[in-house]
Protein backbone atom coordinates (compact mmCIF):
# COMPACT_ATOMS: atom_id res chain seq x y z
CA UNK A 1 0.00 0.00 0.00
CA UNK A 2 1.36 3.77 -0.84
CA UNK A 3 2.08 6.05 2.11
CA UNK A 4 -0.61 8.16 1.19
CA UNK A 5 -3.08 5.25 1.34
CA UNK A 6 -2.05 4.47 4.78
CA UNK A 7 -2.25 7.99 6.24
CA UNK A 8 -5.57 8.04 4.48
CA UNK A 9 -6.29 5.00 6.34
CA UNK A 10 -5.81 6.93 9.65
CA UNK A 11 -8.06 9.62 8.40
CA UNK A 12 -10.88 7.40 7.79
CA UNK A 13 -10.67 5.77 10.95
CA UNK A 14 -10.72 9.23 12.66
CA UNK A 15 -12.82 11.14 10.11
CA UNK A 16 -14.25 14.13 11.20
CA UNK A 17 -11.47 14.13 14.30
CA UNK A 18 -7.93 15.95 14.23
CA UNK A 19 -4.86 13.35 14.78
CA UNK A 20 -1.68 14.68 15.00
CA UNK A 21 1.21 14.69 12.50
CA UNK A 22 3.30 13.41 14.80
CA UNK A 23 0.93 10.48 16.00
CA UNK A 24 0.56 9.52 12.27
CA UNK A 25 4.34 9.75 11.68
CA UNK A 26 4.99 7.40 14.64
CA UNK A 27 2.82 5.03 13.95
CA UNK A 28 3.54 4.23 10.40
CA UNK A 29 7.31 4.82 11.28
CA UNK A 30 8.16 7.93 8.68
CA UNK A 31 8.80 11.48 9.07
CA UNK A 32 6.49 14.41 9.82
CA UNK A 33 7.42 16.27 6.48
CA UNK A 34 6.71 12.73 5.08
CA UNK A 35 3.50 13.07 6.08
CA UNK A 36 2.80 15.95 5.35
CA UNK A 37 3.74 15.31 1.41
CA UNK A 38 1.14 12.80 1.96
CA UNK A 39 -1.33 15.23 3.37
CA UNK A 40 -0.53 17.22 -0.06
CA UNK A 41 -1.13 14.71 -2.60
CA UNK A 42 -4.16 13.68 -1.21
CA UNK A 43 -5.84 16.95 -1.31
CA UNK A 44 -4.65 17.56 -4.69
CA UNK A 45 -6.23 14.30 -5.16
CA UNK A 46 -9.72 16.16 -4.17
CA UNK A 47 -9.63 14.75 -0.40
CA UNK A 48 -10.77 18.14 2.39
CA UNK A 49 -7.75 17.84 4.79
CA UNK A 50 -8.18 20.67 7.68
CA UNK A 51 -4.47 21.40 9.08
CA UNK A 52 -4.86 23.27 12.66
CA UNK A 53 -1.81 23.65 14.66
CA UNK A 54 -1.22 21.74 17.74
CA UNK A 55 -4.09 20.10 16.53
CA UNK A 56 -3.20 18.11 13.42
CA UNK A 57 -5.00 16.95 10.51
CA UNK A 58 -8.71 16.50 10.00
CA UNK A 59 -10.65 14.62 7.32
CA UNK A 60 -13.47 16.53 7.26
CA UNK A 61 -16.85 14.58 7.23
CA UNK A 62 -17.90 15.69 4.20
CA UNK A 63 -15.55 13.98 1.57
CA UNK A 64 -17.22 11.93 -0.69
CA UNK A 65 -13.97 10.41 -2.38
CA UNK A 66 -14.82 6.14 -2.57
CA UNK A 67 -12.14 4.72 -1.30
CA UNK A 68 -11.55 1.42 0.64
CA UNK A 69 -10.58 2.27 4.22
CA UNK A 70 -13.95 4.20 3.76
CA UNK A 71 -16.15 1.82 2.28
CA UNK A 72 -14.48 -1.11 4.90
CA UNK A 73 -15.43 1.28 7.98
CA UNK A 74 -18.67 0.19 7.20
CA UNK A 75 -18.39 -2.87 6.24
CA UNK A 76 -19.89 -6.42 8.14
CA UNK A 77 -19.57 -8.66 5.79
CA UNK A 78 -17.60 -11.78 5.34
CA UNK A 79 -16.93 -12.30 1.82
CA UNK A 80 -18.77 -9.18 0.05
CA UNK A 81 -16.51 -6.04 -0.87
CA UNK A 82 -13.50 -8.28 1.50
CA UNK A 83 -11.54 -7.67 -2.02
CA UNK A 84 -12.16 -4.42 -4.21
CA UNK A 85 -10.57 -2.24 -7.00
CA UNK A 86 -11.76 0.80 -7.44
CA UNK A 87 -11.47 3.21 -10.34
CA UNK A 88 -11.52 6.59 -10.95
CA UNK A 89 -13.30 5.58 -14.54
CA UNK A 90 -13.69 2.48 -16.05
CA UNK A 91 -15.31 1.54 -19.21
CA UNK A 92 -18.06 -0.78 -17.22
CA UNK A 93 -17.90 -2.24 -13.95
CA UNK A 94 -19.50 -5.40 -15.45
CA UNK A 95 -17.60 -6.11 -18.38
CA UNK A 96 -14.22 -5.56 -15.66
CA UNK A 97 -15.55 -7.47 -13.29
CA UNK A 98 -16.91 -10.32 -16.08
CA UNK A 99 -13.13 -10.30 -16.90
CA UNK A 100 -11.74 -10.86 -13.46
CA UNK A 101 -14.56 -13.90 -13.17
CA UNK A 102 -13.46 -15.24 -15.21
CA UNK A 103 -9.02 -15.12 -14.39
CA UNK A 104 -10.97 -16.68 -11.12
CA UNK A 105 -11.71 -13.69 -8.58
CA UNK A 106 -13.11 -14.69 -4.85
CA UNK A 107 -16.51 -14.49 -3.76
CA UNK A 108 -17.07 -11.09 -2.94
CA UNK A 109 -14.33 -9.29 -5.22
CA UNK A 110 -15.74 -5.93 -6.00
CA UNK A 111 -15.08 -3.47 -9.18
CA UNK A 112 -16.46 -0.05 -8.09
CA UNK A 113 -15.93 3.56 -10.55
CA UNK A 114 -16.51 7.43 -9.54
CA UNK A 115 -17.49 7.28 -13.48
CA UNK A 116 -18.37 4.67 -16.43
CA UNK A 117 -17.97 5.73 -19.95
CA UNK A 118 -19.89 2.38 -21.04
CA UNK A 119 -21.89 1.79 -18.36
CA UNK A 120 -24.42 -1.39 -19.59
CA UNK A 121 -28.35 -1.42 -19.21
CA UNK A 122 -30.30 -4.88 -19.52
CA UNK A 123 -31.56 -5.15 -23.18
CA UNK A 124 -28.25 -3.09 -24.76
CA UNK A 125 -29.48 -0.25 -22.88
CA UNK A 126 -26.84 2.66 -21.87
CA UNK A 127 -26.43 3.44 -18.21
CA UNK A 128 -25.95 6.99 -17.46
CA UNK A 129 -22.85 7.10 -15.53
CA UNK A 130 -21.71 11.21 -14.71
CA UNK A 131 -18.67 11.36 -12.86
CA UNK A 132 -19.30 11.61 -8.73
CA UNK A 133 -22.96 11.18 -8.53
CA UNK A 134 -23.44 7.78 -8.45
CA UNK A 135 -22.55 4.13 -7.08
CA UNK A 136 -21.39 1.86 -10.12
CA UNK A 137 -20.43 -1.28 -8.31
CA UNK A 138 -20.19 -4.93 -9.35
CA UNK A 139 -20.08 -7.54 -6.66
CA UNK A 140 -18.82 -11.16 -8.41
CA UNK A 141 -20.53 -13.96 -6.50
CA UNK A 142 -20.49 -17.73 -6.67
CA UNK A 143 -23.12 -18.81 -4.65
CA UNK A 144 -23.52 -22.83 -5.10
CA UNK A 145 -27.60 -22.90 -6.93
CA UNK A 146 -28.34 -24.39 -9.43
CA UNK A 147 -29.39 -22.82 -12.96
CA UNK A 148 -33.24 -22.03 -11.75
CA UNK A 149 -32.15 -19.94 -9.21
CA UNK A 150 -30.36 -17.35 -11.62
CA UNK A 151 -33.31 -14.88 -12.14
CA UNK A 152 -33.60 -15.52 -8.10
CA UNK A 153 -30.33 -13.99 -7.35
CA UNK A 154 -31.70 -10.85 -9.22
CA UNK A 155 -34.59 -10.69 -7.09
CA UNK A 156 -32.77 -11.41 -4.16
CA UNK A 157 -30.06 -8.43 -4.97
CA UNK A 158 -33.16 -6.02 -5.97
CA UNK A 159 -34.34 -6.03 -2.06
CA UNK A 160 -30.81 -6.33 -0.91
CA UNK A 161 -30.39 -2.97 -2.95
CA UNK A 162 -33.92 -1.31 -1.66
CA UNK A 163 -33.28 -2.07 1.78
CA UNK A 164 -29.45 -0.57 1.45
CA UNK A 165 -30.67 2.75 0.05
CA UNK A 166 -33.86 2.59 2.47
CA UNK A 167 -31.56 2.15 5.98
CA UNK A 168 -28.91 4.73 4.52
CA UNK A 169 -30.91 7.75 3.21
CA UNK A 170 -34.30 6.60 4.63
CA UNK A 171 -36.47 6.90 1.20
CA UNK A 172 -38.75 3.92 0.98
CA UNK A 173 -38.37 2.24 -1.93
CA UNK A 174 -40.05 0.00 -4.69
CA UNK A 175 -39.34 -2.41 -7.20
CA UNK A 176 -40.54 -2.97 -10.55
CA UNK A 177 -39.99 -6.63 -11.64
CA UNK A 178 -37.53 -7.82 -12.40
CA UNK A 179 -35.35 -5.42 -10.12
CA UNK A 180 -35.45 -1.94 -11.21
CA UNK A 181 -35.69 0.19 -7.83
CA UNK A 182 -38.23 3.03 -7.72
CA UNK A 183 -38.80 5.85 -5.63
CA UNK A 184 -42.28 8.25 -5.88
CA UNK A 185 -42.74 6.64 -9.56
CA UNK A 186 -39.07 7.28 -10.97
CA UNK A 187 -36.29 4.77 -11.52
CA UNK A 188 -33.69 5.79 -9.02
CA UNK A 189 -31.39 2.79 -9.29
CA UNK A 190 -31.10 -0.62 -11.75
CA UNK A 191 -29.35 -3.72 -11.99
CA UNK A 192 -28.11 -5.77 -14.49
CA UNK A 193 -26.88 -9.74 -13.34
CA UNK A 194 -25.14 -11.05 -15.94
CA UNK A 195 -24.21 -15.17 -14.95
CA UNK A 196 -22.00 -17.86 -16.35
CA UNK A 197 -23.07 -21.49 -16.47
CA UNK A 198 -20.89 -24.52 -15.33
CA UNK A 199 -21.90 -27.07 -17.55
CA UNK A 200 -20.10 -30.13 -16.38
CA UNK A 201 -21.29 -29.39 -12.85
CA UNK A 202 -24.93 -28.22 -13.96
CA UNK A 203 -25.45 -24.81 -11.73
CA UNK A 204 -23.89 -21.42 -11.67
CA UNK A 205 -19.97 -20.60 -11.93
CA UNK A 206 -19.96 -17.39 -11.05
CA UNK A 207 -22.56 -14.23 -11.50
CA UNK A 208 -21.78 -10.46 -11.61
CA UNK A 209 -24.72 -7.82 -10.30
CA UNK A 210 -24.07 -4.40 -11.30
CA UNK A 211 -25.85 -1.41 -9.36
CA UNK A 212 -25.90 1.78 -10.53
CA UNK A 213 -27.56 3.88 -7.91
CA UNK A 214 -28.47 7.50 -8.99
CA UNK A 215 -27.22 9.38 -6.11
CA UNK A 216 -27.02 13.23 -6.45
CA UNK A 217 -27.92 13.46 -9.92
CA UNK A 218 -30.26 16.43 -10.31
CA UNK A 219 -29.64 17.00 -14.37
CA UNK A 220 -30.49 13.69 -15.82
CA UNK A 221 -30.17 13.26 -19.79
CA UNK A 222 -33.40 14.06 -21.64
CA UNK A 223 -34.47 10.69 -23.07
CA UNK A 224 -34.92 10.07 -19.47
CA UNK A 225 -35.62 12.91 -17.84
CA UNK A 226 -39.44 12.28 -16.82
CA UNK A 227 -38.50 8.35 -15.32
CA UNK A 228 -35.28 9.07 -13.50
CA UNK A 229 -34.51 9.85 -10.03
CA UNK A 230 -32.15 10.02 -7.56
CA UNK A 231 -31.61 10.45 -3.79
CA UNK A 232 -30.96 14.03 -3.58
CA UNK A 233 -33.88 14.53 -6.10
CA UNK A 234 -36.29 12.82 -3.71
CA UNK A 235 -34.82 13.53 -0.51
CA UNK A 236 -33.44 17.08 -0.73
CA UNK A 237 -30.15 15.67 0.58
CA UNK A 238 -27.02 13.17 -0.73
CA UNK A 239 -25.76 10.29 1.32
CA UNK A 240 -22.32 9.39 2.13
CA UNK A 241 -21.89 6.94 -1.24
CA UNK A 242 -18.96 4.61 0.57
CA UNK A 243 -21.27 3.58 3.80
CA UNK A 244 -23.95 3.07 0.79
CA UNK A 245 -21.76 1.06 -1.36
CA UNK A 246 -20.72 -1.11 2.27
CA UNK A 247 -24.64 -0.80 3.06
CA UNK A 248 -25.35 -2.81 -0.53
CA UNK A 249 -22.90 -5.14 0.33
CA UNK A 250 -24.11 -6.23 4.12
CA UNK A 251 -27.66 -6.94 2.90
CA UNK A 252 -26.55 -8.51 0.09
CA UNK A 253 -24.70 -11.12 1.79
CA UNK A 254 -27.14 -11.62 4.47
CA UNK A 255 -30.12 -12.18 1.46
CA UNK A 256 -27.48 -14.08 -0.37
CA UNK A 257 -26.60 -16.27 2.15
CA UNK A 258 -30.68 -17.13 2.96
CA UNK A 259 -31.55 -17.08 -0.84
CA UNK A 260 -33.61 -20.15 -0.42
CA UNK A 261 -35.16 -19.56 2.65
CA UNK A 262 -37.67 -17.56 0.00
CA UNK A 263 -37.98 -15.45 2.80
CA UNK A 264 -36.52 -12.51 0.15
CA UNK A 265 -39.52 -13.22 -1.89
CA UNK A 266 -41.99 -12.06 0.50
CA UNK A 267 -39.95 -8.87 0.87
CA UNK A 268 -40.09 -8.59 -2.91
CA UNK A 269 -43.53 -9.01 -3.05
CA UNK A 270 -44.25 -6.46 -0.43
CA UNK A 271 -42.19 -4.12 -2.35
CA UNK A 272 -43.21 -5.06 -5.80
CA UNK A 273 -44.81 -1.90 -7.65
CA UNK A 274 -46.42 -3.95 -9.73
CA UNK A 275 -48.67 -6.54 -8.32
CA UNK A 276 -52.41 -5.97 -8.84
CA UNK A 277 -51.86 -3.57 -11.32
CA UNK A 278 -51.80 -3.28 -15.22
CA UNK A 279 -48.99 -3.31 -16.95
CA UNK A 280 -47.32 -3.50 -19.90
CA UNK A 281 -45.67 -6.28 -21.00
CA UNK A 282 -43.09 -6.54 -23.88
CA UNK A 283 -41.02 -9.84 -24.50
CA UNK A 284 -38.83 -9.77 -28.10
CA UNK A 285 -41.44 -7.58 -30.76
CA UNK A 286 -44.24 -8.43 -29.21
CA UNK A 287 -46.18 -6.00 -26.49
CA UNK A 288 -48.92 -7.58 -24.30
CA UNK A 289 -50.93 -5.29 -21.92
CA UNK A 290 -51.87 -7.33 -18.88
CA UNK A 291 -52.77 -7.54 -15.60
CA UNK A 292 -50.01 -8.58 -12.91
CA UNK A 293 -51.20 -10.88 -10.31
CA UNK A 294 -48.09 -11.96 -8.39
CA UNK A 295 -44.07 -13.21 -8.55
CA UNK A 296 -43.85 -16.87 -7.65
CA UNK A 297 -41.27 -18.57 -5.82
CA UNK A 298 -38.90 -18.59 -8.24
CA UNK A 299 -38.87 -14.63 -8.74
CA UNK A 300 -40.95 -15.14 -12.25
CA UNK A 301 -43.58 -12.55 -13.33
CA UNK A 302 -47.73 -13.69 -12.70
CA UNK A 303 -50.15 -12.05 -15.15
CA UNK A 304 -53.42 -13.14 -16.78
CA UNK A 305 -53.38 -12.47 -20.09
CA UNK A 306 -55.44 -10.81 -22.64
CA UNK A 307 -57.13 -13.95 -23.05
CA UNK A 308 -57.82 -14.65 -18.93
CA UNK A 309 -54.99 -17.03 -18.67
CA UNK A 310 -52.52 -17.42 -15.99
CA UNK A 311 -48.75 -17.27 -17.23
CA UNK A 312 -45.88 -17.21 -15.34
CA UNK A 313 -42.49 -15.11 -16.82
CA UNK A 314 -38.93 -14.86 -16.63
CA UNK A 315 -38.20 -12.44 -19.21
CA UNK A 316 -39.19 -9.42 -20.82
CA UNK A 317 -39.67 -5.90 -20.06
CA UNK A 318 -42.52 -3.84 -17.87
CA UNK A 319 -44.09 -0.62 -18.34
CA UNK A 320 -47.23 1.23 -17.08
CA UNK A 321 -49.52 2.18 -19.97
CA UNK A 322 -48.97 5.53 -20.72
CA UNK A 323 -45.22 5.41 -19.13
CA UNK A 324 -42.22 6.65 -21.14
CA UNK A 325 -38.52 4.66 -21.53
C1 LIG B 1 -30.68 -1.29 -16.03
O1 LIG B 1 -31.23 -0.33 -15.48
O2 LIG B 1 -31.08 -1.72 -17.13
C2 LIG B 1 -29.50 -1.92 -15.37
C3 LIG B 1 -28.41 -0.91 -15.09
C4 LIG B 1 -27.20 -1.50 -14.43
C5 LIG B 1 -26.10 -0.47 -14.26
C6 LIG B 1 -24.96 -0.97 -13.45
S1 LIG B 1 -23.82 0.31 -13.03
C7 LIG B 1 -22.68 -0.85 -12.48
C8 LIG B 1 -22.71 -2.00 -13.46
N1 LIG B 1 -21.85 -1.76 -14.59
C9 LIG B 1 -22.52 -1.66 -15.73
O3 LIG B 1 -22.03 -1.46 -16.85
N2 LIG B 1 -23.85 -1.82 -15.49
C10 LIG B 1 -24.10 -2.06 -14.09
Amino acid sequence: MALKDKVLEILEENRGRSVSGNKIAASLGMTRSAVWKAVKQLREEGYTISAVTNRGYCLTSDNDILNEPSIISFLETEALGRKMDIFKSVDSTNSFAKSLAQLGAVHGHCVIAETQTDGRGRQGKKFHSPNNQGVYVSVIVRPKLSVEYALTITSCAAVAVAEAIEKVSGLECGIKWVNDIYANGKKLCGILTEAAIDVEQGGLEYAVIGIGINVSNTIFPKEIENIATSIRAETGSSVNRSQLIAEVLNCLERRLNNITSQDFIDEYRRRSILIGRTIEVTQGDVTRTVLCTGIDSFGKLLIKNEKGEAEALSGGTVRFPGEEG
